[in-house]
């Protein structure tokens, strides 16, 4: 389905850019380690997200050989522009890590100082950084020199609620060459509790130039209107409103252009989207590694339907490829019979 790009009824209209690239529609996959892998992301991208983020990898080159390492930096056959998220606290260490990626397929490197994580914070990384202005710039620019490619950054709102620093932070962003500077509606201390605030991101849409991405609680197309509306940001970026239902953006994105609400997706759909996520992640993880990553998919696909409690527990115990995908197709075929009988 075609997605109209500009609204009458708010502030959304069109895409935004991070440097070369158009980014439309302007709805945003947030990098989520354990979540946004190649499968992920191709799959947000195919159902309307305008960009996806890649989970964060480590800028210790130690860990750049990793299996797992190796699996973030695989960017073969993904669609333009390929994001990748890097997180460390030391500016050449990132600035080097940032050439490896680009040599590696990236096209936009993300700084992360947005995750509340412990195993980042205690090395001094993630949101931690903002404790610390005059590193957030050597680091910002260290990393914006060492590639030619647009550097973006992922922000909290400060480091607690005393100390909301993400205005100082934006124009550092932007004096030292940021393209676009995400924005979580939280601080460090919030972790992901309480409601995302959006005030700071306006007031750091209404300071800086560059293009800002809104980021926070953002699970339904009314909301995305509103938080462009109350934001004036140039772009959304959803993290756990893709998780099962990564047709969000589609949903959004068609809202946003023309006020009305897609329908829920048919059951027969939603099989035939998380089968596909299925089989990409067999094919990109291995079988056994595959099953066991399919498991939180599955948990999440089924989250919003009470009677899915029981798929989960019966899916949950498969321990092949095969039955995982035949109990997922018998499960979705007795649901769209039901459906069929109760009409
Ligand atoms: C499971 C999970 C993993 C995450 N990993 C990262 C990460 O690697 N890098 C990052 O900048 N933010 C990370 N985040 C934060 C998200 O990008 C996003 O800022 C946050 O979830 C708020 O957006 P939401 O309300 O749309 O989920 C993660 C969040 C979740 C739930």
């Amino acid at each position: 389905m075609g997605i109209p790009s500009s609204c009458r009824c708010c502030s959304y209209n069109g895409g935004m850019r991070i440097g070369p690239y158009l980014i439309d529609p302007p709805v945003v996959l947030a990098p989520m380690a354990g979540v946004t892998d190649k499968p992920f992301r191709l799959l947000c991208k195919r159902l309307g997200a305008g960009l996806a983020v890649s989970e964060m990898t480590n800028a210790d080159p130690r860990l750049w050989h990793t299996r797992k390492s190796l699996q973030r930096m695989d960017h073969v056959g993904e669609p333009e522009p390929v994001s990748v998220q890097i997180a460390g606290y030391d500016p050449a260490m990132l600035a080097e890590a940032a050439r490896f990626n680009v040599a590696n397929g990236a096209q936009i490197i993300d700084i992360n100082m947005g995750c509340p994580a412990k195993k980042v914070c205690n090395v001094w990384s993630g949101s931690a950084l903002l404790q610390d202005e005059p590193l957030v710039a050597r680091i910002v620019k260290a990393v914006v020199d060492a590639v030619e490619v647009p550097v973006t950054l992922k922000i909290r709102t400060g480091w607690d609620r005393q100390n909301r620093n993400a205005l100082n932070i934006a124009r550092i962003a932007e004096d030292n060459g940021i393209a676009a500077l995400a924005v979580h509606g939280r601080t460090r201390a919030d972790k992901y509790e309480g409601d995302a605030e959006y005030d700071t991101i306006t007031a750091v849409k209404a300071t800086v130039r560059i293009p800002v991405l809104a980021n926070g609680d953002v699970n339904t197309p009314q909301q995305a209107r509103h938080v462009f509306d109350v934001t004036g940001a140039d772009a959304l970026m959803i993290g756990r409103g893709a998780q099962g239902r990564p047709w969000i953006f589609r949903e959004i994105a068609h809202y946003l252009a023309t006020g009305e609400l897609l329908p829920e997706p048919e059951p027969v759909e939603v099989a035939a989207i998380l089968l596909g996520h299925l089989e990409q992640l067999y094919a990109f993880y291995g079988e056994l590694a595959g099953v066991r990553i399919a498991r939180k998919h599955l948990g999440w696909y089924a989250k919003d339907r009470p009677e899915n409690a029981a798929f989960r527990q019966v899916v949950n115990r498969a321990e092949s490829a095969d039955a995982q995908l035949r109990l997922t197709r018998d499960y979705f075929a007795a649901l769209a019979a039901g459906e069929r009988l109760a009409a």
